[in-house]
């Protein structure tokens, strides 16, 4: 009696193991960019203890070229559906604001590498910036959480976001650059126009 129910929690399990093999879990837009930010954290870690300067330029590309990514498909899609759904003006521009910042701080990185006596401190303020950026994203009564209180299709934008994701990962991948009027800045402001302009006639 005993052996057959455990035959049939093993079969059971095995089936799961292949139904997810098969279609991997879809995750919604803020589990999607939280798992963006729990990435470059582990990265950011890695590089202050990290000893070869190899290490610090291979770990110093990774988290740059992701940050890249990340804020290009959050001012695409996250951030115009969120200020759409909430409102919320002033987290929505704070937020670009920062990311403009943390985008300077990346172009300079990016040319410079282990050489540059300011390397180091670069890549140490651009965590610190980052750490402080997510906090806002992620803290209680902060976009994400106004987000999930939202109507906004959370499950809809996080197949989007992975789509885009995956396209600029491939593109930055092959070493090809998006043309300028497809850029998340040209994009993200004629968005933005568009979304307070509806809001400022909702008032
Ligand atoms: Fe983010
Ligand atoms: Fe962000």
């Amino acid at each position: 009696m005993a052996k057959s129910k455990i035959s049939v929690r093993k079969s059971g399990r095995g089936r799961s193991r292949k139904a997810s093999a098969r279609l991997p879990a879809a995750r919604d837009a803020i589990a999607l960019l939280k798992a963006d930010h729990h990435q470059v954290r582990e990265w950011f870690e890695q590089f202050q203890t990290a000893r070869s300067s190899a290490r610090k330029q291979v770990l110093a590309g990774q988290i740059c070229e992701a940050l890249k990514v990340h804020t290009q498909i959050e001012e695409e899609l996250f951030y115009p559906a969120f200020l759409a759904a909430t409102g919320e003006v002033a987290i929505h521009h704070e937020a670009e604001v920062e990311h403009n910042g943390a985008k300077r701080l990346i172009d300079e990185i990016g040319p410079s590498g282990v050489q540059d006596d300011y390397f180091d401190a670069k890549v140490t303020v651009l965590a610190e910036m980052i750490r402080h950026h997510v906090n806002e994203e992620e803290k209680r009564d902060g976009m994400f959480a106004k987000a999930r209180q939202s109507d906004m299709d959370l499950a809809g934008l996080g197949q989007r976001l992975a789509s885009r994701k995956a396209e600029l990962t491939g593109m930055k991948e092959a070493g090809e650059e998006e043309p300028a009027s497809r850029s998340a800045v040209s994009l993200s402001a004629n968005r933005r126009s568009s979304v307070v302009a509806r809001l400022a006639k909702r008032d």
